[in-house]
């Protein structure tokens, strides 16, 4: 799977691809890396279709600044009565991006990397979209401080990831911040303008997205600006492909007793072979975090000074990309009063998944058990479904080998 983020990630300009997504997923149905699932037939179509379409797309060139600031004053000038036109949908030439939607572990990231692995146009982006969202973040900041008297820094930003892209394939598009619930609006009606093309993989539907929180509402216009310019692809078979697989029974110790703790010391020993056990400090985004136990590829945390502290996605992103191996003791049962401890372990665990880590825990519980109730809960059902694949042989085996987390630089 591709995970480089927007910054690091490749560029191609091959010649056209013999196969689209639809023949390869043909393929591996065929040769038995996938079971045949209809509705990964449909959303496979889809994306077939899209991926003929921009064979032949190739938009004009982005325009230079000078021109560009017109062109967004006319857009801002259009957006009261674009953003009133709920009903409609674009249809203006340039091919529609497709929401991929439905439960944990459905393939979804699986057929949309199919589909990027295929696409042949020369800018394209592939991206997890926590991390795109932490590197908006950063280039909003470095734009206002060159530029002090910049008053609005998106439409330049919007055009600079344009220049770079014209198809952006975002994974687990969610929105969990109003910062970010402001930002998405305005960046991605300017992205749209500019002819970008999104694919999306979601747990969410689009009207859903960021809905029953504080500002939900000055939200809406965004959720309309999605529902113009991507169709919604429901992927929703009956399987969970993360689950039934053959488990490996080191990673996930239940219950979190003395006997849990000594077999985690020694996966630690294991794993950190050869270094010295230390304090580091990670440094990022003009934030440090420090980490109390790290012993080369392996960092080892209690649960609490992990989700009970205010940490964020970038703090578990930095901890994910320094440390291949996280140890982690003592994971409670949480219930309706631990919601926000919830919310950051399955962010925390989006993190880990999303890099390959790898991660052994003593628990109180099975994944399926820890958090039966409370706000977020619904969502946790997509960690447990993770967390299952991480405690799999198959999970192991691709963290140990050639590409593997292990094996990265
Ligand atoms: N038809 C299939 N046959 C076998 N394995 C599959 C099939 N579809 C998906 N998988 C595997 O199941 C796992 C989960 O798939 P994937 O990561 O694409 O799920 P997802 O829908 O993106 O889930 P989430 O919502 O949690 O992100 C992956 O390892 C994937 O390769
Ligand atoms: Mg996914």
């Amino acid at each position: 799977m591709n995970r480089q983020p927007l910054s690091a990630q490749s560029r191609t300009s091959g010649q056209p691809q013999a196969s689209g997504p639809f023949a390869l997923y043909e393929e591996r149905v065929a040769s038995g890396t996938l079971r045949r699932d209809p509705d990964q037939e449909r959303v496979a179509r889809r994306l077939d279709r899209l991926w003929v379409e921009l064979e032949a797309y190739r938009p004009a060139p982005v325009r230079p600044q000078e021109e560009r600031k017109g062109l967004f004053s006319k857009l801002v000038s259009k957006l009261p009565e674009l953003l009133n036109r709920t009903d409609e949908r674009v249809d203006d030439g340039i091919p529609r991006g497709v929401y991929i939607v439905g439960r944990v572990g459905r393939g979804k990231t699986m057929l949309m990397d199919l589909f990027f692995s295929c696409v042949t146009i020369e800018r394209k982006q592939r991206i997890h979209f926590l991390t795109f969202m932490q590197e908006v973040h950063q280039r909003l900041r470095t734009l206002k401080e060159a530029n002090p008297g910049m008053s609005d820094p998106i439409p330049p930003l919007a055009q600079t990831i344009a220049q770079d892209a014209t198809l952006l394939c975002f994974d687990e598009f969610q929105i969990n911040d109003i910062a970010d619930a402001m930002i998405l609006g305005r960046l991605f009606e300017a992205l749209f303008a500019a002819k970008v093309i999104i694919v999306a993989t979601s747990n969410t539907v689009p009207g859903d997205l960021f809905q029953n929180r504080p500002g939900a509402d000055a939200f809406k216009p965004f959720i309309t600006i999605i529902q113009r310019h991507l169709d919604t692809e429901v992927l929703d078979s009956e399987t969970d492909y993360r689950r039934g697989r053959d488990q490996d029974d080191t990673t996930w110790i239940v219950p979190a007793d003395e006997t849990a703790r000594r077999r985690l010391d020694k996966i630690v020993a294991r794993y950190g072979e050869g270094h010295p056990v230390e304090k580091v400090t990670l440094e990022f985004s003009g934030r440090t975090l420090p980490v109390d136990h790290a012993q080369g590829p392996v960092a080892r945390f209690d649960f609490t000074s992990l989700c009970s502290r205010p940490l964020g996605p970038n703090d578990y992103l930095a901890i994910a990309k320094k440390f291949p191996v996280i140890v982690m003791d003592d994971i409670p049962s949480l219930g309706p009063d631990d919601a926000n401890v919830a919310r950051r372990f399955i962010t925390l665990i989006d993190a880990l998944y999303d890099n390959g880590n790898l991660l052994f825990v003593s628990a109180d519980d099975s994944p399926d058990n820890l958090f039966p109730s409370g706000e977020g809960a619904d969502a946790f059902a997509r960690t447990a479904s993770r967390l299952m694949e991480m405690s799999s042989e198959s999970w192991l085996a691709r963290a140990h080998g050639p590409g593997g987390v292990l094996s990265r630089p």
